[in-house]
């Protein structure tokens, strides 16, 4: 599609999402681009608001740092960390589906909000981000990539982090996401919620020494 006609079909979106916000209900929107793009948003719903809060809890960082989400969605992640403190000039969002991107656009004005691919997160985020994020948030699911795959998103994950910063993963898989030893983290715990269905599994690694 034609540039142009690409940023015109977004900005009536996003118009469309603020005069009539009923049009726009997460669930919804989220349920109709997991049914465009089954095998990329691969979860029916968004995480409910008690597993957006454990993985909000989960969350380090100091003054100064950001903290990044990786496939935003709906945003249901970034509303349990505006709400568990983190401002929204530190909150860095990335969400590939243009739909869903307008929508996060809409209802976090203040958060920064990426439309793009995180398997190329390092030349997509702004340089003041490289290197200062205290924490990234991975909603993307990430267990059933091949290693190649696995480590190309790692590296770029790493490239944005402060040294000791930490790495949330979250999915419904009862066993770690990720080979820790393989691609150099250190899995440091898990958590799980059965407040969201099915059960809610938050990973968290930092990347090892
Ligand atoms: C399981 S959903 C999680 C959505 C949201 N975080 C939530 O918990 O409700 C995964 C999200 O990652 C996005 N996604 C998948 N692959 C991506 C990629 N390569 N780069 C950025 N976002 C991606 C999908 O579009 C989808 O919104």
């Amino acid at each position: 599609m034609e540039p142009r006609i690409r940023k015109f079909r977004s900005r009536t979106r996003a118009l469309a999402y603020g005069v009539m916000p009923a049009l726009a209900s997460p669930v919804w929107l989220h349920f109709r681009r997991f049914l465009a793009h089954p095998f990329r948003v691969k979860a029916f719903f968004p995480a409910s608001k008690a597993w957006g809060e454990l993985i909000a809890s989960r969350v380090t960082r100091r003054d100064g740092e950001f903290v990044v989400e990786l496939g935003a969605g709906t945003g249901a992640v970034t509303r349990a960390l505006m709400a568990s403190g983190v401002p929204a000039h530190q909150l860095l969002v990335v969400e590939i589906d243009r739909e869903m991107a307008d929508f996060l656009r809409v209802s976090f004005p203040a958060v920064r909000v990426i439309e793009g691919d995180a398997f190329a997160i390092a030349d997509a985020v702004p340089a003041n981000i490289i290197g200062k994020a205290g924490t990234v948030i991975c909603g993307i699911a990430v267990a059933t990539l091949p290693i190649e795959k696995q480590r190309e998103l790692i590296a770029g994950i790493q490239s944005l982090m402060v040294k000791g910063g930490r790495l949330i993963v979250f999915g419904f898989l009862p066993f770690p996401p990720l080979p820790a030893e393989q691609l150099a983290l250190k899995r440091v715990g898990v958590a799980l919620t059965l407040r969201n269905f099915p059960i809610g599994f938050v990973w968290t690694y930092e990347i090892a020494e």
